[in-house]
């Protein structure tokens, strides 16, 4: 059976993957920063083939923890699903991602999250990819990282996915000759703990619909950038 690794597995869309692919009899690999804390995921874990592994993206020791005893091991999917919005509330505090009034610090927890956090763990289990039979690295970026179609005056959030979304492109040109699929995909506006209200997306809808692309893709689909229904995101 296939081997899945999915970061940021404790709530959200994280969570529904590893539901999802356990489901369809997929090894699951569900990383979560604090696994005490996670009681659905552990729920989950108790009735499927579920393993939690600890994992937090901001810490070089803990993502080298993480691959070395996965070292071994095969990983067919790499979902680097593990992000951050910014403070929360959300809404109460979105002006400090804002001209005027920025949290420089905030800006600093958000980029080390979304953008070092997921090519550090990227960089860590790239071994563990190439030595698998499907070789796929899948990144959550967002359609506000996109310079072309977003105005969303998110200054931390957005600049942080638009700077990972450079970076994995460049990745995977670099894992290309290898056979590795590098995607970025935007899973839409997902009802999670990350919206404040407003989302119209179900996470299970959203999971399902990028399981089938992520199943579909070859090397021809390495470095693209798409939505949650298979549209192309413009840069
Ligand atoms: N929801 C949307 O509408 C939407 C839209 C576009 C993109 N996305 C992207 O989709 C991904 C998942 O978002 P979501 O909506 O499911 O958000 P969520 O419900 O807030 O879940 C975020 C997950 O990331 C984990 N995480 C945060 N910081 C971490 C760290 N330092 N190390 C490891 N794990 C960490 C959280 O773990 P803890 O429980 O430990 O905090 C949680 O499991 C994110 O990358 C997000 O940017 C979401």
């Amino acid at each position: 059976m296939p081997v899945v690794l999915v970061t940021g597995a404790s709530r959200g869309i994280g969570l529904e993957f590893a539901r999802q692919y356990a489901a369809a009899g997929w090894r699951v690999i569900a990383c979560c920063r604090n696994p005490g804390s996670a009681p659905e995921l552990a729920s989950l874990a108790a009735a499927a083939d579920i393993r939690i592994a600890p994992l937090d993206v901001r810490d070089g020791d803990s993502v080298a923890r993480l691959a070395e005893s996965h070292a071994r091991e095969a990983i067919d999917v790499l979902i680097n699903n593990a992000g951050i919005m910014g403070a929360l509330p959300f809404g109460e505090n979105l002006q400090r991602q804002h001209l005027g009034s920025i949290d420089f610090d905030l800006w600093r927890e958000v980029m080390d999250t979304n953008t070092l956090g997921t090519v550090r763990v990227t960089e860590a289990l790239t071994e563990s990819v190439a030595n698998s039979e499907l070789r796929r690295i899948v990144t959550l970026s967002s359609a506000t990282g996109s310079i072309a179609e977003s105005r969303r005056e998110a200054l931390a959030y957005t600049s942080s996915k638009a700077a990972l979304n450079k970076a994995m492109t460049l990745i995977a040109e670099k894992l290309r000759s290898r056979g590795i699929i590098v995607s970025l995909l935007c899973p839409g506006y997902v009802k999670t703990r990350m919206n404040v209200g407003g989302a119209t997306v179900e996470p299970a809808d959203s999971v399902t619909a990028m399981r089938k692309l992520i199943a579909a893709q070859t090397l021809a689909d390495s470095g693209s950038f798409r939505r949650y229904n298979g549209e192309s995101i413009a840069w």
